[in-house]
């Protein structure tokens, strides 16, 4: 496709999402961890698209606030009545006044649309076609917009559920809702619509009919039915939720990631996975995760927002909360939490501990139990381990508190004050001993009962 042809995508986003049954507007509501309406507008980024519109319903801020955090270049409109798919991208139409070779009419509730399908709908206009819709076999067409066709396989116009005949109804080629149209006659085709139909909306799908009448072509371009899923209520989204996270895992193995149960892991839209990393079964990975080369998750741990270095390993049963960033060959092993810390290269925290707002430095070695006691109830404060140090099981790090290099920390102690470097700290009871004091204590107290059982 030549590169020189200008796009504009609109993205409409003014549904009101009733079946959702939600406070949230269903085009925010996420699949593999971000929003429908990021998923649409990185679509659209990859297809290198470079001007986008957003229609929003009156009042959401938070659409709006969500299209410009995910693409900041976009600019967003607002369909103030919900008259209709043609009357909501005419509500951009400021942004197709500017001009462009290819106006592309997306939905957001349809989020696992790819770039590679974008850019096929481009394709059929630089190829000369004034409309192009997509379309997809669907297994029951109930609902959708009929995609009818002439002998020689052009499209002849698009028929909604509502006004179809039986004949039409019987069709199972259906339109997706995506479109691309030429651009120099988009604004002059879309003012031609009109709303004389069951619903008594203006119907985008009226363009094929009202193209063809100026004496331009209409095609289709199929794509698969999983591809253009479209989200109506909370059953939808768990499905959409279902392919893209297949879609995830198969491109991380293709990636070189192994999983030994892939369908037990759940990745995130953005996790980044380095080469030759494993991730064993039932492993959750929220947003914000990168994992380097060669690392290791093993079973039942949960990470979110947080980085794991190369040849690091995770678990089984770890928990990495936001701002966890573990450098290579760092150990992080069963029950054990960390947030906003950093673990230096090969520090191991091996068993049942807390680290949090804390800096462990390199090759430190932090006991079973250890905790680091960050929060006072009003503010959080942070917790040094010096390189090399050596925290001993069960210890309470009251923070703010510095552990020098190379310090040793006795097993159970609560440390509140600064440890020196190389330093040996001990801050528990001092252990006593009373040689023959227990044999003495039970005979006393045998006495005294059976003395007392007699009176
Ligand atoms: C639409 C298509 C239908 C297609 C189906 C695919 C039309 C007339 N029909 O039907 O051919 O098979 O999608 O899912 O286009 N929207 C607005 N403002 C409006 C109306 C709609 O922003 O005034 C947005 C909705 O938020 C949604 C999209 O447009 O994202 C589609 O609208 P919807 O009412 O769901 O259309 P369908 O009846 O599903
Ligand atoms: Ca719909």
């Amino acid at each position: 496709m030549s590169s020189s042809r200008k796009a504009l995508a609109i993205v409409l986003a003014a549904g009101e999402g009733t079946r959702m049954k939600s406070d949230t507007p269903k085009v925010l509501h996420q699949v593999a961890g971000r929003s429908m309406l990021a998923h649409v507008l990185a679509a659209v980024a990859e297809a290198g698209v470079e001007t986008i519109a957003v229609v929003v319903g009156p009042g959401r801020e938070d659409v709006t606030a969500e299209a410009l955090k995910r693409a900041p270049h976009a600019q967003t409109f607002v369909q103030a009545e919900r008259l209709g798919t043609a009357h909501a991208v005419l509500a951009a139409r400021a942004a197709i006044a500017a001009g462009c070779d290819d106006l592309l009419v997306l939905f957001a509730d349809t989020p696992l649309v790819t770039g590679a399908t974008i850019r096929a709908l481009r394709e059929a206009l630089a190829a000369g076609a004034g409309v192009a819709a997509l379309g997809f076999s669907a297994a029951d067409p109930f609902g959708y917009g009929r995609l009818l066709q002439d002998e020689a396989g052009r499209l002849v116009a698009i028929r909604e559920e509502k006004d179809a005949s039986a004949a039409e109804r019987a069709i199972r080629l259906c339109n997706a809702g995506l479109m691309a149209i030429d651009g120099a006659a988009a604004a002059d085709w879309l003012g031609q619509i009109g709303n004389s139909n069951a619903k008594g909306e203006f119907y985008l799908t009226d363009i094929v009919e009202i193209a063809r009448a100026c004496g331009r072509e209409a095609r289709v371009v199929v794509a698969d039915e999983t591809e253009v899923l479209g989200v109506n209520d909370r059953i939808q989204l768990a499905q959409a939720e279902a392919v893209a996270q297949n879609r995830l895992r198969r491109a991380a193995m293709a990636a070189g990631v192994t999983m030994i149960a892939p369908e037990t892991v759940f990745l995130s839209a953005d996790t980044v996975l380095g080469r030759d990393v494993t991730i064993e079964p039932h492993v959750v990975i929220g947003p914000g995760v990168s994992i380097a080369d060669k690392a290791v998750i093993h079973a039942f741990s949960h990470l979110e927002g947080a980085s794991v270095g190369q040849g690091a390993t995770i678990g089984p049963f770890a928990r990495l909360r936001p701002g966890a960033a573990l450098a290579e060959a760092a150990k992080v092993g069963n029950f054990v939490e960390i947030k906003n810390a950093n673990v230096a290269k090969g520090a191991k925290v091996n068993h049942l501990t807390y680290i949090g707002d804390a800096d462990i430095g390199a090759n430190a070695n932090i006991g079973a139990g250890t905790i680091t006691c960050n929060y006072d109830g009003f503010f959080k404060y942070r917790t040094e381990i010096g390189e090399n140090a050596f925290i001993g099981s069960n210890s309470a790090l009251v923070a703010p508190v510095k552990i020098g290099a190379g310090a040793y920390v006795g097993s159970g102690s609560v440390v509140t004050k600064d440890v020196r470097g190389d330093a040996l700290v001990v801050a528990r009871g001092r252990q006593m001993e009373k040689a023959g004091w227990a044999a003495s204590f039970r005979a006393i107290q045998a006495e005294r009962k059976a003395a007392a059982k007699k009176s």
